[in-house]
């Protein structure tokens, strides 16, 4: 089977951020380390007046295929996974081409084009449609680009609003990839859920303890559906776990449910049991709230563990480095995870070539999906090609009233009284300038 895969990535800030301890926490009289140690976040990347969904989008993939040296003609597909889409019918990705197009010689007219939809997990969703579409042949030897972008932003006051985000991801898939191949292996844990939603409103409504559980249902569904295709993984199997990370906090929770999983019946869980105990059996419990009372029980002190702490700084704490810094970006959250971890790889020992990742997606609604990628030759290349490091820098630090205005100028249906200016210069890019109009 020819190997398909993610050929290269491009991340894009917003070009604002709110700190979190230092301007969102006195504001709101909570203990900084609310937001620093309980959630693990830092800051908050937000766009600023002249950027939204599509220009972030179209200035990712514009970096990408210059870096790429690319041409329209080269691209077969292009498809925009999105939660904050503005057009109930005309994909964002014909936005985004359309701004493509004002830059390149030729045009898309040959692209199929669309926009998917499942909350965070349609990144993934997206991607696997591009590998999907590649190994059918349908490709005609052309390359699919697959960009998740979002506005994260809940409404003001919401409990959510510590956790918001701007930023987009766009990825190439293509054959014979330089950055990972994806397993042909996936597992899937999805249910019909209501624990976060947008009916026709741009905020969402969220009961955001109820999505923890939620997300922790769906992936240990995900992990066990994997296990039943790939057979019993091991924890020595992945050299990092990205996780779709709405905040760092709920990926610490993810992980101890995925390394409790996966030490079940095995040698690790018995050498661990003299320290802890064996793991909790449904059946020896005569009611289910005695046995997840007897499982919370022995999670709490397996987290303790020197084993257990010691694969979490290896193997899931990296990829939580560009998501403290930026919020949850919903679609391309996973991506970012991703992409911490290998930047963490390019710090260490080893070429990491042929080694894998277990990449752990999930969006609300609800669903979770897991899969396999192996690193390619060219993923170090790939990976220092990112300037993601000069943007974070350059963002504008917003102070609290400055924050309002910003919140207010995204937010569609508010009849501004004011006129916001930009916090920051546009510099050769593709800039908002009204409904359908984008211009460089
Ligand atoms: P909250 O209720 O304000 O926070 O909002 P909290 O009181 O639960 O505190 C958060 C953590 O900080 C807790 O840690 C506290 O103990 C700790 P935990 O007990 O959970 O480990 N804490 C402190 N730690 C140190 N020092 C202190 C301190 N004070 C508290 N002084 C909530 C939290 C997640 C509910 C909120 O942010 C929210 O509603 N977020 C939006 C929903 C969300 O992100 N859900 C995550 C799962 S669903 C998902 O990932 C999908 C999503 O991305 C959407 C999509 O798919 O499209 C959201």
């Amino acid at each position: 089977m020819t190997a398909v895969g993610i050929d290269a990535i491009e991340i894009r800030s917003g070009k604002l951020k709110l700190d979190l301890p230092n301007t969102f926490a006195p504001q709101k009289g909570d203990d900084p380390e609310k937001y620093t140690k309980g959630l693990g976040l830092q800051n908050s990347s937000f766009p600023d007046v002249y950027e939204d969904i599509v220009t972030m989008g179209a200035n990712a993939a514009k970096r990408l295929m210059d870096r790429k040296g690319l041409e329209p003609a080269d691209i077969g597909r292009i498809d925009v996974a999105t939660e904050s889409a503005f057009d109930h019918s005309k994909p964002v990705s014909t936005y985004i081409a359309g701004c493509l197009e004002k830059v390149y010689d030729g045009d898309f007219r040959h692209a199929n084009k669309g926009e998917r939809k499942f909350a965070c997990v349609a990144g993934t969703q997206a991607v696997d449609d591009a590998y999907n579409w590649i190994q059918a042949g349908r490709h005609r030897d052309r390359a699919a680009l697959v960009i998740a972008t979002d506005t994260a932003l809940y409404a003001r006051g919401d409990p959510g609003e510590a956790t918001q985000g701007a930023g987009a991801v766009a990825m190439l898939i293509d054959e014979d990839p330089d950055l990972v191949e994806l397993s042909t292996h996936q597992g899937y844990g999805s249910m019909d859920e209501t624990d976060f939603l947008k009916p026709n409103q741009q905020f969402p409504s969220v009961d955001g303890k109820r999505s923890m559980q939620v997300y922790l249902s769906r992936m240990r569904e995900a992990l066990e559906d994997y296990e039943s295709v790939s057979g019993k993984i091991h924890l020595d199997d992945f050299a990092y776990a990205p996780f779709h990370t709405p905040f760092p906090g709920m990926v610490r929770k993810a992980a101890l449910l995925a390394y409790r999983h996966v030490i079940r019946d095995t040698e690790h869980e018995d050498a661990l049991a003299d320290a802890i105990g064996r793991q909790p059996r449904e059946e020896e419990y005569e009611d289910r709230e005695a046995y997840e009372e007897a499982i919370r029980e022995y999670m709490d002190a397996l987290k303790t563990t020197e084993e257990y702490g010691a694969w979490y700084d290896e193997v899931v704490e990296p990829t939580l480095g560009l998501s403290r810094e930026v919020g949850n970006w919903y679609t391309g959250s996973v991506h970012i995870a991703r992409a911490s971890a290998l930047r963490d790889a390019l710090d260490r020992e080893g070429e990491f070539v042929g080694e894998t990742l277990l990449v752990a997606s999930y969006g609300s609604g609800a669903q979770a999906e897991i899969h396999a990628e192996t690193l390619q030759e060219g993923w170090r290349a790939e990976i220092e090609a990112l300037d993601i490091d000069d943007q974070l820098d350059a963002r504008y630090d917003l102070s609290w009233d400055e924050y309002e205005d910003v919140h207010d100028v995204h937010e569609y249906d508010k009849d501004l009284d004011r006129e916001i200016e930009e916090f920051t210069a546009p510099d050769g890019e593709f800039v908002f300038t009204g409904w359908g109009r984008m211009n460089e």
